[in-house]
């Protein structure tokens, strides 16, 4: 076991660069698994969610290469489409494998998937989208087996905004027989991603990114070439951290378009943002106004910085109010915060952040893997030392934390938990 330290009080300066989208990854590489040919994704973090379903491709029987940033994936040796439970638990995500193995084999038996612990995290609208296409759902004893003799185009209305359903029902629609339409679908830009790679391999995908989209099966998908696009809670957190810190820092490989919510906020606070093509300026200050934060499906101000956002909060001048319109109950790093030092109550699906309050290191414990990320900051401004655990958690989304925040000037190193910490 390990856990970050961190000594607070100095401000990010310089550059950092930007991974490939983890929101993306997840779904690009189980979606490679439709191509009867090899599939190269390139730009890939190297972080445990992807760690994971490189193992779960092999277990499967795929043949997998990762080196460097770009992964070969060939899909055609793959002769099982039941997975146990074991490492499907690990990662949320898992689920995209329904999908993918259903729209290729017509069939899917994996264990139902694990994750943060943000609350209930249902699953009814990929069912509601599987069983619109023609599949049989049930559920047995946890694992989820899904089955189709042919999978038909519908027209299928989503009664909730999910990234999720919004992409499983597309990765099984590119192999339905006729045209499947998605109503009320979410918007985000790790959905187009994943529509550009099933598109580069010959599927027929219009709409993605708007709410409406349309899907013509095809009979065919070949292997090809995708580059990910960066990640934008990645970027958005480091963005939070050098506001936090009252630094001044250039995240680089972002698209500045799909920072606009964090940018708007960010400005309403009163930091200083200059945009430029794939890359932002952040220029911090010593004070800030409080702001309210209220979470939407993009292109609204996203729910996975809600929390590194609270942390900046407790440094705006007032009263602010943080609300999770996505997830009821995203709040169990404010637990950690008010033990810093922080004057926050939560309020139903909201966080009252009280500001200023200045935080005094300690030891914290992150919970999930974007309050893992608010504790980091809240590291970096506080006074005197911080330890981070819960590393396991960071370790999903953020590739290279520790180098990043250090070439930004963060005092933060990784240290293995003694003997008597385990
Ligand atoms: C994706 O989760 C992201 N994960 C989450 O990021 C992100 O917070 C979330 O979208 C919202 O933007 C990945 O992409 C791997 P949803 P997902 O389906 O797809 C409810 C991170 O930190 N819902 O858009 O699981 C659901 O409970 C992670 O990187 C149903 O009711 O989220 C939630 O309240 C955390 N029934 C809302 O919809 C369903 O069948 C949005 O969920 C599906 C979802």
């Amino acid at each position: 076991m390990e856990k970050l330290l961190i000594q607070g009080g100095t401000p990010l300066q310089g550059r950092v660069g930007i991974s490939g989208a983890k929101n993306s990854a997840v779904a690009l590489i189980p979606a490679a698994i439709l191509a009867d040919g090899p599939v190269v994704i390139e730009n890939l973090p190297h972080i445990q969610d992807v760690e994971i379903y490189v193992n779960l491709l092999k277990d499967m029987g795929a043949s997998v290469l990762f080196e460097d940033d770009w992964m070969e994936i060939d899909a055609r040796p793959i002769h099982k489409t039941f997975m146990p439970n074991g490492k499907v638990k690990k990662l949320r995500a898992s689920y995209y494998l329904w999908g993918a193995l259903l729209g290729k084999f017509g069939e899917a038996q994996i264990g139902l998937p694990g994750g943060c612990d943000l609350g209930p995290r249902p699953v009814d609208l990929h069912i509601k989208g599987f069983e619109a296409l023609g599949a049989t759902v049930e559920n047995c004893k946890g694992v989820m087996i899904v089955r189709a003799k042919k999978l038909r185009g519908a027209r299928i209305y989503l009664d909730l905004v999910s990234v999720g359903a919004t992409i499983n029902i597309m990765l099984a629609a590119v192999r339905a027989e006729g045209i499947t339409t998605i109503e009320n679908a979410a918007r985000e830009p790790e959905i187009v991603d994943v529509a550009t790679l099933l598109n580069n391999m010959g599927a027929r995908i219009s709409g993605a990114g708007t709410d409406v989209i349309r899907i013509q099966g095809v009979d065919i998908l070949r292997g090809c070439r995708h580059t990910i696009i960066p990640d934008r809670i990645e970027a958005g957190t480091y963005m939070i951290a050098a506001a936090a810190t009252g630094g001044d820092v250039v995240v680089e490989n972002v698209i500045a378009k799909h920072m606009e919510p964090v940018s708007a906020k960010l400005r309403e606070l009163g930091v200083e943002i200059i945009e430029g093509d794939d890359a932002i300026r952040i220029i911090g200050k010593k004070e800030y106004k409080a702001v309210d934060v209220k979470t939407s499906p993009y292109p609204g101000f996203p729910t996975d910085l809600q929390q590194p956002m609270t942390t900046l909060l407790t440094l705006a001048e007032g009263t602010s109010i943080v609300t999770d319109n996505i997830y009821s109950s995203r709040f169990r790093h404010s637990d950690e915060l008010r033990r810093m030092g922080a004057a926050i109550k939560i309020e139903g699906r909201s966080a009252v952040v009280e500001g200023v309050t200045p935080l005094t290191g300690a030891k914290a414990m992150a919970s999930d893997l974007r309050a893992g990320a608010a504790l980091v900051i809240a590291g970096l401004i506080a006074k005197g030392n911080t330890e981070v655990e819960g590393l396991e958690h960071i370790d999903r989304g953020y590739e290279n934390l520790v180098q990043k925040l250090s070439n930004l000037g963060a005092k933060v190193e990784r240290v293995t938990l003694g003997e008597a910490e385990q």
